[in-house]
């Protein structure tokens, strides 16, 4: 891979990186900064839930116990998600794959269509960060926007919500997730000369510029 993930064209990221690692929120900068539609499986799951469809009657359970909706139904979901046409333009996948079978999933289509990954990005923070990050984490409902009541408070006239999957038991179960499945992923893509990491300690645009130094932007 040459040192630049843009030197073979649009950008076709995935993010990966522990629960409330701010995969959600650097995927927002990097979606206006390229152009590129931030494809997060969390939020498609949530709008399912809140829609009321089997999907996200499926998936609310798994969900609200921080566990992993099954590969089968969240690999279906992307594999629709990239035949839209937007995705000629790059994407972002934030919190997709999740495990060794949802990468050989992505593979699989990405190969077929002939528009392999340009990088794998891990986001690094230590467990001991993220407990506070999630549980202060208030999602602004109207806009989709991140904010953090420490670090990054939101506007008077946000209208906020809480994550039902954001309390601090559910929080250590999804990080207890993320060790036993995720973290996997790593040496996958490691053998494939994708994986770029990159420090999520520290100011928010801090990380930005980190992202885009190992992307080579
Ligand atoms: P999902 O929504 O993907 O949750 P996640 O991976 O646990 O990630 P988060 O959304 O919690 O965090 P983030 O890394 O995006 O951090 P954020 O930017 O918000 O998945 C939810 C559930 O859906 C899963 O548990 C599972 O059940 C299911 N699911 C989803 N995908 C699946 C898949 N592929 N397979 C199976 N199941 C799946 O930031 C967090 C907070 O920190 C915010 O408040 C933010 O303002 C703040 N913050 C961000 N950056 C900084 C910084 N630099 N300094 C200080 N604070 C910061």
């Amino acid at each position: 891979m040459s040192d630049s993930a843009l030197a073979a064209g649009p950008l076709r990221l995935v993010l990966v990186g522990p629960p409330a690692s701010g995969k959600g929120t650097q995927a927002a900068v990097l979606r206006e900064r390229f152009a590129a539609p931030q494809i997060s499986t969390g939020d498609m799951l949530r709008a399912a839930r809140r829609a009321g469809t089997p999907l996200g009657k499926e998936a609310e359970g798994y969900m609200n116990a921080g566990q992993l909706v099954p590969d089968a139904t969240v690999i279906g979901l992307v594999d629709e998600r990239l035949e839209q046409a937007d995705v000629a333009s790059g994407f972002i996948l934030d919190g997709f794959p999740r495990t060794v079978p949802q990468a050989e999933a992505l593979d699989r289509v990405l190969t077929a269509k002939g528009t392999p990954l340009s990088a794998v990005v891990q986001i690094d923070v230590p467990r001991e960060l993220l407990v506070e990050r999630a549980t202060l984490r208030r999602t602004d409902k109207r806009t989709g926007h991140i904010y953090h009541l420490k670090y990054n408070p939101p506007p008077p006239d946000a209208d906020l919500e809480h994550r039902a999957d954001d309390q601090e038991e559910t929080v250590i179960a999804r990080l207890d997730q993320y060790d036993a499945m995720t973290a996997a992923l790593l040496p996958y893509y490691a053998a494939r000369t994708l994986l770029r990491r990159v420090d999520g300690v520290g100011p928010t645009q801090q990380v930005t510029e980190r992202l885009l130094q190992a992307l080579g932007a």
